[in-house]
């Protein structure tokens, strides 16, 4: 069969990686000094998480790293993106630095690199230390202060060898899913701590953005965010309308202020809450990027909903739309749509997809194997649709498949797996599966493709 994806479309150094997330891998959560993060809080309450399910243990790749990297080399892949855990590095919040949580990154790093996988390190992918939400957490200054001493610490260490930073990874999730919706930690429903939570975060982005390059100059930083496309649901201008909004708050609240162009103003109106702006914030907020990353799941289709909260839009179904095992909708243009939205709208000239996959229940068979056939498809679609965009003028630099194992999915415990390749949460039996050997043969395939560098 012809390989759909148009692989020449992608530079001979792509990076072909996958991504996983310190909370939802690791486990070990009360070793070598660790400290409690809002997330051990948030699953250890009681009908926060399907199941009840927790980080406790997870993959447990804090003692398994060297099998998960022999993976990652099995998979063919030359880039993993982790993140580091912020209760490891400083389990006070601040302070006094836990000299064995940075061993563990280092070695990690050590490990990569001599295996031939360039680590790209995220600081924040939302697990902040219990004690700094005691003090208020993301809707208080302080955190974003706090945040860049933290990413000054970890870039000092690393930053010798690691030259890919994320400063934090969706950002939307931690302000709006945690303290707005309620469904992730820290479990707000409180529009006004949303809202001041959004700020400090990206102004916390900034700070860490400067923090890092004074620590390791040359770094290469950039910011992740979740998009979607968005379209209203009918014709009508109330639809429209909410589609606008919903646009807003999805994506233009996120990517302005780091472009220089403060926070939307229509959507300050429709949020009616003041920022808690000081002189030189937006400045510190817009520092100059070296590349955006993208993570792309599902689109959006949206009715006007005045009585349901901000944005007061709410997504409706799309019947015969084929779905994951999230519920999300399938809709690879939309990855492409997206790529080229941030490329001519925002003018970025390097573009990552940071993360993009699908969960479906997976089976094994009576001989171990797992076919997995739906999220074979997805992958290969959502390639094809990246290279479509790269073909368009799309500066894109990589690709990270999320992701490299199943995990803890937050608020959806165990149940949904995400992972190229399956693990049996009973032994930490690792098994590639289908579509991980599918994207083996693809990036093998890419070797004697790739565009070269004009
Ligand atoms: O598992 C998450 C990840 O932590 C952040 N992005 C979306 C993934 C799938 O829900």
């Amino acid at each position: 069969m012809p390989e759909p994806i148009d692989l020449a479309a992608f530079p001979h150094d792509f990076a072909w990686g996958t991504a996983t997330a310190a909370y939802q891998i690791e486990g070990a959560v009360a070793e070598d000094g660790r400290s409690p993060s809002i997330w051990d809080t948030f699953s250890h309450t009681p009908g926060k998480v399907a199941g009840d399910d927790n980080g406790d243990v997870a993959c447990d790749h804090y003692h398994r790293w060297r099998e998960d990297i022999a993976l990652m080399q099995q998979l063919g892949t030359n880039a993993y993106r982790l993140s580091v855990a912020w209760p490891r590095i400083l389990p006070g919040g601040d302070g006094t630095v836990n000299a064995k949580g940075l061993d563990f990154y280092d070695a990690l790093i050590d490990g990569l690199l001599k295996a031939g996988i360039t680590p790209s390190v995220t600081v924040y992918h939302w697990d902040l230390p219990q004690v700094l939400q005691d003090r208020g957490g993301w809707p208080e200054r302080d955190t974003a202060e706090r945040f860049a001493a933290y990413a000054s610490v970890v870039a000092e260490r690393l930053g010798d060898r690691v030259h890919h930073w994320t400063t934090l990874n969706e950002p939307l999730c931690s302000a709006w899913i945690g303290h707005l919706e309620g469904l992730m930690a820290p479990g707000l429903t409180d529009l006004t701590a949303a809202i001041r939570a959004s700020y400090h975060l990206l102004l916390g982005h900034g700070l860490a953005t400067q923090a890092i390059r004074a620590a390791a100059p040359g770094a290469q930083v950039g910011i992740v965010n979740n998009l979607s496309t968005v379209q209203a649901v009918t014709e009508r201008p109330e639809d429209i309308a909410a589609a606008h909004r919903m646009d807003g708050h999805t994506n233009r609240w996120w990517l302005d202020p780091v472009h220089g162009r403060g926070f939307p103003t229509d959507m300050r109106e429709v949020y009616g809450v003041e920022l808690p702006e000081y002189a030189g914030d937006l400045e510190t907020i817009a520092q100059p990027l070296d590349w955006l990353g993208l993570n792309y799941y599902f689109p959006a289709t949206v009715a006007d909903d005045p009585k349901g909260p901000a944005p007061y839009a709410r997504q409706v179904r799309r019947p015969g739309v084929p779905r994951t095992g999230m519920d999300w909708e399938i809709d690879a243009t939309g990855i492409e749509t997206l790529l080229l939205r941030l490329t001519h709208e925002y003018g970025a000239r390097k573009l990552y997809v940071t993360e993009n996959g699908s969960a479906f229940p997976d089976v094994v068979r009576p001989d171990g194997t797992i076919d997995d056939p739906e999220r074979t498809e997805y992958l290969v679609q959502h390639l094809a649709a990246c290279a479509s965009a790269a073909r368009k003028g799309a500066p894109l630099a990589g690709y990270y498949a999320w992701s490299l194992l199943d995990n803890f999915e937050w608020a959806y415990g165990y149940d949904k797996r995400f992972g190229l390749v399956h693990v049996d949460y009973r032994t930490q039996v690792r098994t590639i599966k289908g579509s991980g050997h599918r994207y083996a043969d693809i990036i093998h395939s890419h070797r004697g493709h790739g565009r070269r560098a004009a």
